[in-house]
């Protein structure tokens, strides 16, 4: 079937984006919200985004006028009769959904497609409000619409194999990438990037790690865009909170339960960028405070290693001589900091008590090129732990303090994501190439988890979970019995 006229209901942020996808491709594109002042926000939105196109020289003003010229706002549902295709962009609440699609039933073609960009509810329970199950189907964007290439092509049992062809079709038309998948909680990306975006809020709740420290640690430590709390922001808390119901009412379990300071924060308000607050302020950005400027020259610095690990504190000895620091040998010697050079298993404090300098030691682990997780104990002073910032600093790199537990910030985040994407595969919802795909082309990773599990060594990830497991006694981190396999046997091919 031929899509040449399109209908979006629902103009927020998702909705607007996904207008703009459309007519950016020369689709006649009917934008529809039935509250007045919303219609205007997202005509704005839409105009803006357009906007900054062009000022960044990606298009003409020509070009900026004849795709905003393609959308058509309309106030009635009763606008998207002559749609091939309407798009639902809707709160997420079966209610409105389900009324959305009666309001469908009456005024539509039979022929016309109804796709749903739901992100949190059950595509199946979303067709059954309608009369016409086969042509409804998700067809899922990601935020920014206009940048990320993923659309999630979701069937049910009831959706018409034809109706899915056509829409995996048009996403490819659209520049994107289809993924077919099937109507499961979260679908493939947010079922791996949720449950890992809320573990970094519990570690923020709980003062393992600040909220500037645990976005440094992912963007340095990792590579990924974006840290977990601004991508929070950006996705909306009440939007990831939606998400993470759902995925713990169909999974269960420590992993999928939402963290109460996301509840919280959404409860509050403070949704994100689109209310002006989540978890940072957007009236006026507050900046990262992680550099130290501390004179080093008066800073003695010894290394000591964690354990038998001798290499890694030879390592950090011979980086530091690099930098222009001076490196006591003999932990006993004068001079203020001890560094004790730590793997991400972390285990500072009971070496920095057996070297009897518990004040002075705080663990280093250089978690990347440009980052360094600085591991203070409940020992170290004020002194110390600043010292230690003024050697990252030295070193070139950003530090984050993290607390003193296996996995540290990096470690722990990445070990337990990659594990749930072991876990999908395992449970025979995705390939190891679809997952690495959704995340790479939906959440921007410059690698996908399957590339990173086979870069940072599986057996490394899997004796980080069993430390993990061991310190925690949460099974969710426990190691999945397919991550043994191919410690044993080798990682699967990757895909990107
Ligand atoms: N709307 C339109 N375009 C935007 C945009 C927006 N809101 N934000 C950025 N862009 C465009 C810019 O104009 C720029 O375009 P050009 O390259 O053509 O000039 C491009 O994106 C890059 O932007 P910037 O240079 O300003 O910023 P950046 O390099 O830091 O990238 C980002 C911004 C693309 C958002 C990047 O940080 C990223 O990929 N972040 C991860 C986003 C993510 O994970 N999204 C998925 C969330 S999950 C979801 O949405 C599903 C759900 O159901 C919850």
């Amino acid at each position: 079937m031929e899509i040449r006229e399109v209908a979006v209901i629902g103009l927020g942020t998702m909705g607007a984006g996904i207008a703009e996808v459309f007519a950016r491709n020369g689709f006649a594109v009917t934008g529809i919200e039935v509250n007045p002042e919303a219609l205007s926000r997202g005509l704005a939105t839409l105009d803006a985004s357009l906007g900054r196109a062009v000022s960044r020289g990606k298009l003409t003003e020509a070009d900026h006028k004849e795709i905003f010229g393609r959308i058509r706002p309309a106030a009635s549902l009763a606008d998207a009769a002559e749609a091939d295709l309407v798009i639902e962009v809707v709160p997420e609440q079966m209610s409105i959904k389900h009324w959305v699609l009666q309001e469908l039933d009456e005024r539509c073609r039979p022929g016309t497609i109804i796709a749903t960009n739901t992100s949190s509810l059950s595509v199946t329970a979303i067709a059954a409000g309608s009369a016409h199950p086969g042509r409804v189907l998700g067809m899922h964007f990601f935020n920014p619409a206009p940048v990320m290439r993923l659309v999630e092509v979701v069937t049910t049992v009831r959706t018409d194999p034809a109706t899915a062809d056509t829409i995996t079709d048009l996403a490819s038309r659209l520049g994107k990438t289809p993924v077919r998948v099937a109507d499961r909680a979260g679908f493939v990306a947010n079922a791996l990037l949720l449950p890992y975006l809320n573990h970094a809020v519990r570690l923020l709740e709980t003062g393992y790690a600040t909220r500037d420290d645990l976005d440094t640690a992912v963007t340095e430590g990792i590579g990924l865009p974006m840290g977990p709390l601004t991508l929070l922001d950006l996705i909306g808390l009440d939007t990831s909170l939606s998400v993470m119901e759902v995925l713990r009412e169909e999974f269960g379990g420590s992993r999928y339960t939402p963290a109460p300071l996301l509840r919280r924060l959404t409860a509050a308000g403070r949704t994100g960028r689109k209310s002006g607050a989540g978890f940072y302020d957007y009236s006026g950005k507050d900046p990262f405070h992680n550099e130290n400027g501390l004179p080093l020259d008066t800073v003695g610095v010894a290394v000591i290693s964690i354990g038998a690990e001798q290499e890694r504190a030879d390592a950090l000895t011979a980086r530091l001589t690099r930098a222009g620091i001076g490196v006591n040998a003999d932990p006993d010697g004068p001079g203020d900091l001890v560094l004790a050079a730590v793997g991400p298993e972390g285990g500072v404090l009971a070496q920095a008590l057996a070297a009897g300098r518990a004040a002075k030691t705080v663990g280093l682990h250089l978690a990347s090129d440009t980052l360094a997780e600085l591991v203070p104990t409940s020992r170290t002073s004020p002194a110390a732990l600043a010292a230690a910032a003024a050697v990252a600093a030295r070193l070139g790199v950003r530090a984050v303090r993290s607390s003193d537990r296996p996995g540290l910030i990096v470690g722990a985040l990445l070990a337990a994501h990659l594990r749930d994407a072991v876990a999908m595969v395992a449970d025979g919802y995705a390939s190891p190439a679809d997952v690495d795909t959704a995340m790479t082309l939906g959440c921007g990773y410059p690698k996908g988890p399957f590339r990173l599990l086979a870069e940072r060594g599986p057996e490394r990830i899997e004796s980080l979970l069993r430390a993990m497991h061991r310190a925690t006694g949460d099974p969710a981190f426990a190691p999945h019995p397919l991550l043994a396999e191919y410690v044993a046997a080798g990682m699967p091919e990757a895909s990107s």
